[in-house]
């Protein structure tokens, strides 16, 4: 892996020092104790191009955003350990010397998975003393379960936190692994690499290109003094949208394991010609054939994209992002009215360059990229003809970016 390696620092703002302070409080509500008490923020992510592509080898291009999860932990003197959270109904209790082998179906699976991943780094960095328990309470103010990576945000945020009472000392590359090894092995989602790569290495004023095939990335200039990143939030959440996605990557992979035959040097879909996919592609199932093409059509999109951002040119970005909405609504299925609608409204109106789904889709946000200055114009047609044809509020926010993961206190 090659990644940018310093650990981010960054002046508190005042909002997010009052919603720091109240969780404090209610973690003191939730355990009862003495002992000190540290905090950490941990961001949520937008993508803006390379939809559906980490899990094929393709390139993609995100950002963290200045909203994410909130940990408060305590370090106990045995080996008992806790969740909570301002979020989630029920708590989990366990022991550090029993740990469930399988998922528990609760929220706190994804902490739970990180547990059992940083513990097995500890023992292979020689930690030989116990490692203590703890009670961690979670909060944040990231919509869950909306496209905006609350998972990885948890997930990296939790094996921060641990890091530090544990004093292991692992570079933010490690727990960005021992976050993504507790998504795909404990808790089951298939995802790319991604979202916590996006938490643990984006920095303000810059998109995160992620070459997902070989886990490189860099910074990409984003200039914020003109442009501004929107998410309209439909409201949908669908529970089957782990099982939708799942099928997604089978299908990925499947539609590989036939064209691979005719393009012997590729590694992953990501590397199959487009000419392979149009001269082969009988072979393939109707569906296997519309994913691929989703694919191959989107990894050229997201390089000229690329093309596009650093020599300035924010309306060829813009387009390449709304092309690959409808290719995701068109080819890869993954997109729903609410969010076809959200996107049309927000490209309608001056001065928006570009909208697409954000996360996996069936649901969630869509991310709107704009000139600034319309962000009232914008707030108000996405409110006001969302309400006309779904009868409900759309939820329209602003977002700055985020130094990543970090103690806040
Ligand atoms: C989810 C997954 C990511 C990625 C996106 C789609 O957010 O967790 O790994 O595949 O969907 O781009």
């Amino acid at each position: 892996m090659n990644v940018p390696e310093d650990r981010p620092q960054a002046a508190e703002e005042p909002e997010l020092a009052e919603l720091l302070s109240t969780h404090r409080d209610a973690f003191r509500e939730r355990h009862a104790g003495a002992g000190e008490l540290r905090q950490f923020f941990s961001p949520g992510r937008v993508n803006l191009m390379g939809a559906h592509l980490d899990y094929n080898g393709g390139p993609v291009m995100p950002t963290a955003i200045d909203r994410g999860t909130f940990l408060a932990i305590r370090p106990r003197g045995d080996s008992r350990i806790r969740f909570s959270s301002d979020l989630e109904a029920g708590t989990g209790e366990f022991s550090l010397d029993e740990l469930p082998n399988a998922r528990t179906e609760n929220w706190f699976d994804y902490a739970l998975g990180v547990v059992q991943e940083l513990d097995q780094v500890a023992r292979e960095r020689g930690a030989h003393r116990a490692l203590s328990g703890f009670e961690l309470h979670f909060g944040g103010n990231l919509p869950v379960g909306a496209g905006l990576s609350s998972s990885a945000s948890m997930c990296v945020g939790t094996a921060l936190a641990l890091d530090d009472i544990w004093e292991l000392e692992c570079p933010m590359e490690t727990l960005v692994d021992v976050a993504l090894q507790a998504e795909r092995g404990f808790v089951g989602v298939q995802c790319g690499i991604m979202d916590p790569f996006a938490v643990g290495f984006s920095r303000p004023e810059t998109l995160l290109w992620i070459d997902c095939k070989d886990a490189s990335c860099f910074h990409l200039p984003f200039d914020a003094r003109e442009l501004v990143i929107a998410v309209a939030d439909t409201g949908v959440r669908r529970e089957l949208a782990q099982g939708e996605f799942n099928d997604r990557v089978r299908q990925c992979h499947e539609a590989f394991a036939i064209l691979r035959e005719h393009a012997p040097n590729a590694e992953c879909l990501r590397d199959v010609p487009l000419e392979v996919l149009e001269r082969h592609g009988g072979a393939l199932s109707d569906v296997q054939r519309l994913r691929a093409r989703h694919v191959l059509l989107e990894v050229r999109r997201t390089f000229e994209a690329r093309e596009a951002l650093e020599a300035g040119d924010a309306e060829t970005f813009g387009r390449a992002m709304t092309e690959a909405h409808h290719s995701l609504r068109d080819l890869y299925e993954v997109s729903c009215p609410e969010l076809d609608h959200l996107v049309d409204t927000a490209v309608a109106v001056p001065g928006v360059l570009g909208s697409r789904l954000t996360g996996a889709g069936f649901g969630g946000c869509a991310v709107i990229l704009a000139r600034r200055g319309v962000e009232e114009e914008l707030a108000a047609r996405l409110r006001e003809s969302y309400r006309q044809d779904f009868g409900r509020e759309a939820g329209v926010e602003f977002f700055r970016g985020s130094p990543g993961p970090r103690q806040t206190f």
